[in-house]
Order: C-alpha cells, then sequence, then structure tokens
C-alpha cells in the first residue's frame, strides 16, 4: 500500500466508521424507545378463532399489568401471583369478552374491580384463587358468568348473597366449598347444598323469631295463671259469701225467733 493509497482509503474507513457508529446509535435509541410500546413481560398477542387474545399466562405477575393493548378480547392473567383487584383494574379494555384470573392467589377484590367490564364481559374465571369472603357489590352490574370454584371460602350471608347475585359458570357450583363456616356442620361441604337446606342469612331472624314466641308464650302463660288464680279466688270468696248468706236468714230467724219468745215472754 502506498502513501497516497493510504491517505484515499482514509476517509473512506472514517466513513464506514461514522455509519456503523449512527447505526449503534439508532438500536441503542431504538432498544431505549422499544419498551414503552412493548407487551408486558412475559406477555403476548395472538389471535385465536377470530378474537384477539393476550395471554400472560405463568408470567410472575404479582399485579395486572399495564399496557394490555386495548382491542383484547380474550385475557390469560392465569398462574401468576396476584393478590389483589383494585377498583378499575381493567379499565380500557372496551372489547373484553374473556377474563381468565384462575391459579393466582387473589384474596381480594375491591368494589369496583369489573366495574369497566360490566357491560361485555361474557366469562370470568376466579377458580384456584384464596377468595374467603367477597361483597356482593364487586359484582355489581357484572353480566359474565363466572368460576368461583376452588377457593377458601367462608360460608355466611355474605357468600350467600353473592352467589344470588352472580350468574355461575355452568357445572361449576359444586366446586365452591365451604373451607369455615359460622355453622360448622358446613364445612367441607358444597355450599349450594348448605343454602338449599339453609337461609344462612335468616338465621339471626328465625332466632329472634323465636326470642319473640317465647316470650310471648310467656306473658300468655302468666296471663292464664293469674287468670285462673282470679277465678279459684273469687270462687274461694263467693263459696263464703255463700255460705255467709245462707247462714244469714238462719241466724235472723233465730234471733227473730228468740225475740218473739222474749215479747211472748
Ligand atoms: C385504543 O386506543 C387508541 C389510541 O388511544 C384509540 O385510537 C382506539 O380507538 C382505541 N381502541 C378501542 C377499541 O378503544
Ligand atoms: C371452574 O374452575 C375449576 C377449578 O379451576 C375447573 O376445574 C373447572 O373446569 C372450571 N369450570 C369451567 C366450566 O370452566
Amino acid at each position: 500500500m502506498t502513501a497516497a493509497q493510504g491517505v484515499l482509503l482514509r476517509p473512506i474507513t472514517m466513513g464506514l466508521l461514522l455509519q456503523s457508529l449512527f447505526l449503534l446509535l439508532l438500536l441503542l435509541l431504538g432498544s431505549c424507545l422499544h419498551p414503552a410500546t412493548a407487551f408486558p413481560k412475559g406477555c403476548y398477542p395472538s389471535e385465536e378463532e377470530g378474537l384477539k387474545t393476550f395471554r400472560c399466562s405463568n408470567a410472575q405477575l404479582t399485579e395486572v399489568p399495564r399496557d394490555i393493548p386495548n382491542d383484547t378480547n380474550k385475557l390469560y392473567l392465569d398462574f401468576n401471583q396476584i393478590p389483589f383487584l383494585p377498583r378499575d383494574a381493567f379499565r380500557d379494555l372496551p372489547l373484553l369478552l374473556e377474563l381468565d384470573l384462575s391459579h393466582n392467589a387473589i384474596a381480594r377484590i375491591e368494589t369496583g374491580a369489573f366495574q369497566s367490564l360490566a357491560e361485555h364481559l361474557h366469562s370470568l374465571d376466579l377458580s384456584s384463587n384464596r377468595l374467603v369472603s367477597v361483597s356482593k357489590d364487586a359484582f355489581s352490574n357484572l353480566k359474565a358468568k363466572v368460576n368461583l370454584s376452588n377457593n377458601p371460602w367462608l360460608c355466611d350471608c355474605r357468600l350467600q348473597e353473592l352467589i344470588r347475585a352472580v350468574e355461575l359458570v355452568a357445572e361449576s357450583s359444586g366446586g365452591i366449598v365451604c373451607d369455615s363456616s359460622t355453622q360448622e356442620e358446613h364445612v367441607g361441604k358444597a355450599f349450594l347444598q348448605v343454602i338449599a337446606d339453609a337461609d344462612l342469612c335468616n338465621v339471626y331472624k328465625k332466632t329472634t323469631d323465636i326470642a319473640m314466641l317465647v316470650t310471648m308464650f310467656g306473658w300468655f302463660a302468666m296471663v292464664i295463671s293469674y287468670l285462673v288464680y282470679y277465678v279459684r279466688q273469687n270462687q274461694e270468696d263467693a263459696r263464703r259469701h255463700l255460705e255467709y248468706l245462707k247462714s244469714l236468714p238462719s241466724k235472723q230467724r233465730r234471733s227473730e225467733e228468740s225475740s218473739t219468745i222474749s215479747t211472748v215472754v
């Protein structure tokens, strides 16, 4: 290589260097900007049976991710560690039809968690979570069929109200089993069977009804026994009075007799 050739080549290598530097910069910029538009970690979109599906199954999520595409029809968040659903957890998903939250650690659902889904959601899977007690208000206006199986339910009036307020997924009702209950004998039983036999919201009313009945019966018994006592007492009095009256005329007669005798004498 001559000196002249070297002088000629230098600008070319410089140009190449600049070009590759520019490309590197673009790449760096790209990877910096990318996360803003990327999907949450462990999530990916797909098209299933013509429905826009977004899968975040088994993604070690500990909360409902943000940045879910707003045209999603089916959302899978199953097999994660989500412990809690806050108010409006699923806003900006106006086309959502199916929501799978099964196999998480959900123990608490805030009122209004599903409120923006109320009109359009078809199916909601909350099975295999840690639900013990949920207010029916958390599901207000929700038209979706709900799977509530395999949760450690506390069987009480609150659960009865919830079950009567939601539509259960067909054949999932047997999976709602009492883990604890206000009444010992319900533990381990299917909740629908329990409320077929007993109204858990009327237990209190029933006991007050019984108390009322007992009190009324007590009063009634007191009144009756007083009446009986009164009548007996009066009978005694009346009898004595009668005897007295019976004895009177004879005394009078006797006294009259004695007086006539005395006058005769
Ligand atoms: C999703 O969001 C974009 C941008 O905000 C908006 O233009 C679009 O209408 C939204 N789509 C739906 C289905 O709401
Ligand atoms: C409801 O959830 C239980 C427990 O995860 C599951 O076995 C069952 O198949 C579900 N039922 C329906 C109809 O999805």
